[in-house]
């Protein structure tokens, strides 16, 4: 388990400066990531914000505060000033908050041909890619759980981009993927939903 820095509450630009700034942005610095920056787009995704009637809430909204979403880093070599190329699951609910290696090698090639070769992917020093469990959500909401798991990533992923637009970082959306490649790419179980390559701008 690799602990991260506290997260920043203060921040560096209003929301409303920072939803009038953000843009897709697909080309990046050749340099890594400080440790504070991945450690606050991570926690903006997924971090316990509070504790509600004995439940740790996060981060982004949540339908019935079921939580399906499970957060991971892919970073190449030198992504990120502390972490190796690899795979890392977010884990919001450690004392700091933490992530886990998941897979010690880079997987970059494989996620780039899952994504259709784009660039984007290719060059960010790293991606976060929001994955869902479903079932976690559709057990409590048959009809619309689904729905609820999807404006939910949308929700954790436009709180990422907000945080690299505060934080004079650049990122972009990307959901052109084949789900089966990114989630065998990554060796996952979850379904990937969301990946938001992010890095310094050039
Ligand atoms: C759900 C979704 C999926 C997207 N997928 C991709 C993608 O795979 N690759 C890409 O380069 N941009 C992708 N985009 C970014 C859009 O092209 C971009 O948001 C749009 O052109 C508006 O520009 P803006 O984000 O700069 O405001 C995606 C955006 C959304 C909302």
């Amino acid at each position: 388990m690799h602990q991260l820095p506290e997260a920043d509450t203060e921040g560096r630009k209003t929301v409303s400066r920072a939803v009038a700034d953000r843009e897709s942005r697909r080309s990046f610095a050749d340099e890594p990531l400080d440790e504070t920056d991945v450690a606050q787009a991570l926690w903006s995704a997924q971090g316990v914000t509070h504790q509600r009637d004995g439940v740790e809430m996060r981060a982004a909204p949540s339908a019935g505060a079921t939580y399906p979403l499970t957060v991971f880093l892919e970073a190449r070599r030198d992504g990120c000033e502390t972490l190796g190329a690899g795979v890392y699951r977010y884990v919001p609910d450690a004392e700091p908050h933490a992530v886990e290696e998941h897979t010690a090698s880079s997987v970059r090639d494989e996620l780039v041909a899952a994504a259709g070769g784009q660039n984007v992917v290719r060059d960010a020093p790293v991606s976060v890619v929001m994955t869902a469990d479903y079932a976690i959500t559709t057990r409590e909401y048959p009809r619309h759980g689904e729905r609820y798991v999807h404006m939910e990533a949308g929700h954790a992923a436009q709180n990422v981009h907000l945080v690299c637009e505060e934080r004079g970082m650049v990122s972009c959306p990307v959901g052109a993927f084949s789900d089966e490649a990114v989630a065998s790419a990554m060796g996952i179980e979850t379904e990937p939903l969301y990946i938001v390559p992010f890095g310094k701008p050039p």
